[in-house]
């Protein structure tokens, strides 16, 4: 039975220390990477009930600088699934101290593939957007998987139909 995104939501809130950060005192990109794989997979395993594995990390943007002493949120959740991957779409957010505004600051797109206990790809629920941006999401994740896998190697551009329609229409 397919699944709506909220079903694989994953939100993780934690504030930035001294021992995470760089030499100007900001967080460190790798920490920042690392909180992101664990959000996007425990999102990726709450859709699929499976075992997941990184598959590819597709993109990450690091927008802005998050400061030490930052109160950080990271929210994923599944925007696509495919036979046996899912696309996971990772925003990252920080929080004024003193308006408790957030203001987004990074983003990042994983693809987490769900496995047995062999580590063979099994198939997974299929996704049904509903919000706008859920749905925005959801079109371009077919484009998005082509990429990766033509980077990747393991497919060959002419074989990238929806890509190809970006440039060819
Ligand atoms: C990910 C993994 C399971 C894929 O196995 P595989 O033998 O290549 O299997 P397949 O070719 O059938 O690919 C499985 C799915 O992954 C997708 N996939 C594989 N590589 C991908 C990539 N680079 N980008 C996007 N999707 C990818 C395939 O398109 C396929 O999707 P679909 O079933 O939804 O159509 C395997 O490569 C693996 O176990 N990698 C190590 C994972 C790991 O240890 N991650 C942690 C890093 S330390």
């Amino acid at each position: 039975m397919a699944k709506t995104p909220k079903e694989s939501l994953t939100i993780f809130t934690d504030i930035v220390l001294p021992g995470e950060s760089n030499p100007l005192g900001n967080l460190f990109g790798g920490e920042l990477l690392a909180r992101m794989d664990r959000a996007c997979s425990i999102a990726a395993r709450r859709h699929s009930h499976a075992i997941v594995v990184t598959a590819s990390v597709n993109h990450v943007a690091f927008n802005k600088a998050v400061p030490v002493g930052s109160v950080m949120t990271i929210e994923a959740k599944v925007s696509r699934a495919f036979r046996s991957s899912m696309e996971i779409y990772v925003d990252v957010w920080v929080e004024d101290r003193e308006s408790q505004i957030r203001s987004k600051v990074n983003e990042g797109i994983y693809t987490f593939v769900a496995v047995d206990k062999d580590g063979k790809p099994i198939t997974v629920p299929q996704l049904e957007p509903e919000t706008a941006l859920e749905k925005e999401r959801y079109e371009g994740a077919l484009r998005r998987k082509q990429l990766s896998l033509i980077l990747s190697g393991k497919m060959k551009p002419t074989e990238a139909d929806e890509l190809r329609k970006l440039f060819i229409g």
